[in-house]
């Protein structure tokens, strides 16, 4: 049995109770519990793979975009070499913020406080009057800017954990992380916009991933975008739905096409018909045997919405989305916005008009989801009501996995709550584990068979 860390004498939160798997019972005090917060900076930000930019936005010497690791804000550069560091972005003299641009070009870092320098790999490069004032007390060499414990890229996005003990980001992500970042791939290598759209709601950040699985809400939260014409009740809500399922809490959930769907978009693919189905044009992002190869062949049927734990979303609109957390009660909404390298003026132009009316701070959709994830935090704040647990039943113990004989996976079934059930029990396992070794011992494989 995993240590349990957050005791009574610590916290209200029962970490061991708090979730049940076998009902989808869930303790609403992990939304605004203090302790279990701070738990989640250490055990969950802290020792993960976060996402922290893609190649492109920082291509040359000398770029820099400035990123968080929970509540950590890091600056990823790339230095003289060509290497990407990812820093942070706090001055070991009194802790002083030393890169204020969100991105940008530089030859170095100068602190705004009292001008230490700082050179593209961290390094201390040179002190204001250090002969004068230090009289040689000060050993350079050890007062450099920090570095994350690991960075790696897979396809060009860059990843950061602050864990030496992490396992290699490729063995991180597994099938499922992968297959979340290829999906972005299907029309060839991407370009990053700049110009993130940021916001903040006041919702704790795991009801901000736990709605990306949801597929409930959508035909009541976003009933006004049905009724001016802006979206078909078809496309975006659609009942035929498959849930993969990842090692360490990735997952994707969302519309999926069944074999018999697949059949047909093919043979009218074949024989010139014109589109006719909701599925027409996600699919026929996916026609050629590369794109099928690469995604594999339960991953090209999913449409669904990947996340790579712990809250980086990725949505078929040519974004993704971070959820940093602010605090137990607030989270910042970073929406990053991609194009495929050489697409015409016209599509992009499309893609560009999309991004900013169905996402972000001036997104249609957003609005109103953010709306119920405030509420849902202040629900769970209460003395009363913070004691009435959550629940995440729908679908349970009535799905199969089914296991194609290459090795991906898939639950493919009607609106439910597995992508769910599965995050917050990974959660918990996260919140358990005292060290990466416990974590890799005692985490749950993807479920197999009925769930
Ligand atoms: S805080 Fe950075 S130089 Fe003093
Ligand atoms: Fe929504």
């Amino acid at each position: 049995m995993p240590e349990t860390i957050i005791t009574s004498d610590r916290a209200s939160v029962d970490l061991d109770a708090c979730y049940n798997p076998s009902t989808g019972v869930l303790d609403r005090r992990i939304f605004t519990d203090r302790l279990v917060y701070e738990e989640e900076l250490e055990r969950i930000f802290g020792r993960g793979w976060n996402f922290i930019c893609h190649e492109s936005q920082i291509p040359d010497t000398g770029n820099f975009f400035v990123s968080f690791i929970g509540e950590d804000e890091v600056i990823a550069v790339r230095d003289r070499a060509g290497k990407v560091n990812v820093l942070l972005n706090s001055c070991p003299h009194r802790g002083n913020t030393v890169c204020r641009a969100e991105l940008g070009t530089t030859k170095s870092f100068m602190c705004s406080y009292h001008g230490w320098n700082f050179d593209l790999d961290g390094s201390l490069l040179a002190v204001p009057n250090e002969e004068a004032f230090y009289k040689g007390g000060l050993d350079k060499k050890d007062w450099g800017l920090e570095s994350a414990a690991n960075v790696e890229s897979y396809k060009g996005f860059y990843f950061a954990t602050l864990d030496p003990d992490a396992p290699p980001l490729i063995e991180y992500l597994g099938w499922v992380g992968k297959l979340s970042i290829d999906m972005m791939l299907v029309d060839g290598p991407i370009q990053f916009l700049d110009g993130i759209h940021k916001n903040r709601l006041k919702c704790n950040w795991k009801f901000a991933v736990d709605n990306l699985y949801d597929w409930y809400h959508v035909k009541v939260t976003h009933g006004t975008a049905f009724k001016v014409g802006l979206v078909t009740e078809e496309a975006m809500a659609p009942n035929d739905q498959m849930v993969i399922l990842g090692e360490y809490g990735h997952g994707i959930g969302g519309p999926g096409l069944t074999l018999e769907q697949q059949a047909e978009f093919d043979r009218r693919q074949a024989s010139g018909e014109g589109e006719s189905q909701w599925y027409d044009i996600q699919a026929g992002h996916r026609t050629d045997a590369a794109t099928r190869e690469m995604l594999g062949p339960v991953g090209h049927r999913s449409f669904g919405h990947p996340n790579i734990f712990p809250n980086l979303w990725v949505t078929h609109t040519r974004q993704m989305c971070l959820r940093i957390p602010r605090g137990p009660f607030e989270t910042e909404i970073w929406w990053f916005n991609y194009l495929p390298v050489g697409l015409p003026d016209a599509q992009s132009k499309q893609s560009i008009y999309s991004h900013n009316h169905v996402f972000g701070p001036a997104g249609f959709l957003e609005q109103d989801d953010g709306e119920n994830w405030s509420h849902s935090t202040r629900g769970a704040k209460g003395t009363r009501s913070k004691n009435r647990p959550l629940n995440f039943s729908m679908g349970l113990g009535h799905d199969t996995v089914s296991t194609d004989p290459s090795g991906q996976s898939g639950i493919e079934t009607v609106v439910n709550e597995h992508g769910q059930r599965w995050t917050y029990q990974c959660w918990k396992e996260w919140m358990q584990a005292d060290s990466w070794q416990t974590l890799k011992e005692n985490h749950s494989k993807p479920p197999q068979g009925s769930v």
